[in-house]
């Protein structure tokens, strides 16, 4: 088969990696790739989010699947424009990948659904927003409703300062577009875990239990990223409360989808605060988290081919999935600097020996070669990610891998996995 990437990180080098071993694989395209997604297929220079220039290359190029890594091109109907033309593509169309695209779709999905999220209201007015929220006195969450790069959300306790960031967001344009409207709900308490499920319409396959780590800094301090780090399984998810998620969020946002004609068919990622009321959703995603899928898909053992053409085929159920029992744990490399100003272009070395340690994968994710040589040119540069009998031990061999590899101003953070340990 001939299959076409979409996207440019981490999450899209540890999918071509494990593309590249399925048998029917004939050829990889990466659009527009990185210096990772080049060891398994060829790199295209295409934008991710120049739809009409995906779709005429998948279709000179006759691919069998396109694959979309990034929510941007999902939420703008990249998938219903490759299937207008016939080509089959992994992941929702833009109608349900509203679910990340517009928060306030989805929450009112969720409350029209009854499933447990945090208590909001949706405001394109500032005044509203501002007598709204002056009549709060409890912490605060404002999000912007559109897609912000993971910046848009704002907890905070203070109802003075959530005016202010309220005013912001939908007077002073700070997000442009996608604030055009916010959601302020009430802050929930408890700790974070993500659970990821493939999708096919009407079948739903639970994949274990996540958690990231979104502060730069240690102990969950100072600014919020991308993702510092993840691992899995995540051992605040139990078995009882996995089996609760799939029947009071999964089942009634893939039902509810359905009833307003938008079947949902990619990665379902609920982002979940474990509160002392249960599990209630934070956000949904579209499509695999970053650095989520490095560990997650590490423990994968079955073909990823073969179960992204089921979910595209509406034959999930057919599907057995095999999974590496062991934990996995990922730690990102990042810019000295990030998330704020960084320098790019320092030389990266030890990556090979940092694999040689075995049970180690060096994902890449804001690299790129130049002259023989790989340099950083993002903030989150490598997801270094190993596997081991236990959370401790994939720990350990992740941060033995991470001193193995050096570039001038490199940052991970030390606490990762730490929580799943204690
Ligand atoms: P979101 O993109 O909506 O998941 O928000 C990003 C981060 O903000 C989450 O991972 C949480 O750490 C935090 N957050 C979002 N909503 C809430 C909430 N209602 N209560 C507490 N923290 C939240
Ligand atoms: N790691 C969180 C995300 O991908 O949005």
């Amino acid at each position: 088969m001939k299959v076409l990437l979409v996207g440019s990180g981490g999450r899209e080098h540890v999918l071509a990696w494990k593309l590249s071993q399925s048998k029917k694989l004939k050829q990889l395209y990466c659009a527009p790739g990185n210096p990772g997604t080049a060891q398994h297929g060829k790199n295209i220079d295409i934008a991710d989010t120049d739809i009409d220039g995906l779709v005429k290359f998948a279709v000179e190029k006759k691919v069998d699947l396109a694959i979309i890594g990034p929510e941007d091109p999902l939420a703008a109907g990249i998938v219903d424009a490759l299937n207008k033309e016939g080509i089959k593509a992994f992941g929702p169309t833009g109608d349900a990948a509203a679910l990340e695209g517009d928060k306030a779709f989805s929450k009112k999905l969720m409350q029209d659904n009854a499933i447990p999220t945090a208590e909001a209201q949706v405001f394109e007015n500032f005044e509203d927003a501002k007598t709204y929220i002056a009549s709060r006195d409890s912490g605060l969450v404002v999000k912007a409703a559109g897609l912000a790069k993971g910046k848009g959300v704002y907890v905070i306790d203070d109802p003075a300062e959530a005016i202010l960031i309220a005013e912001k967001i939908l007077n002073d344009g700070l997000f442009g577009e996608a604030g055009n409207k916010i959601v302020v709900e009430e802050k929930l308490l408890g700790q974070e875990a993500s659970i990821l499920a493939f999708v096919d319409g009407r079948n739903i396959y639970v994949m274990e239990s996540a958690q990231d780590h979104k502060p730069i800094g240690e102990g969950d301090t100072g600014l919020n990223t991308g993702g510092m780090g993840a691992y899995t399984p995540a051992p605040i998810v139990t078995e009882k409360l996995l089996d609760q998620i799939q029947r009071e969020v999964l089942v009634p946002t893939i039902d509810g989808l359905n009833r307003i004609g938008a079947p949902y068919r990619g990665i379902l990622y609920a982002g979940l605060m474990m509160t002392a009321g249960g599990p209630k959703v934070l956000e949904f995603n579209v499509r695999f988290g970053d650095p989520e899928a490095q560990p997650i898909l590490m423990r994968l053992q079955s073909d990823l081919l073969d179960v992204m053409l089921a979910v595209c085929d509406g034959t999930l159920d057919q599907q057995t999935l095999k999974w590496d029992p062991r934990p996995a744990v990922c730690v990102v490399m990042s810019s000295g600097g990030y998330p704020e100003d960084y320098e790019k272009g320092k030389v990266i070395t030890g990556i090979e020996e940092a694999e040689a340690l075995g049970d180690v994968k060096v994902f890449h994710a804001g690299t790129k070669e130049d002259n023989g040589n790989i340099v950083t040119s993002g903030g989150r540069v490598l997801g270094v990610t190993a596997v081991g009998n236990t959370v401790k031990e994939a720990q350990a061999r992740a941060y033995e891998a991470c001193e193995k590899i050096h570039f001038d101003g490199a940052y991970y953070r030390k606490d990762i996995a730490d929580k799943a340990i204690k």
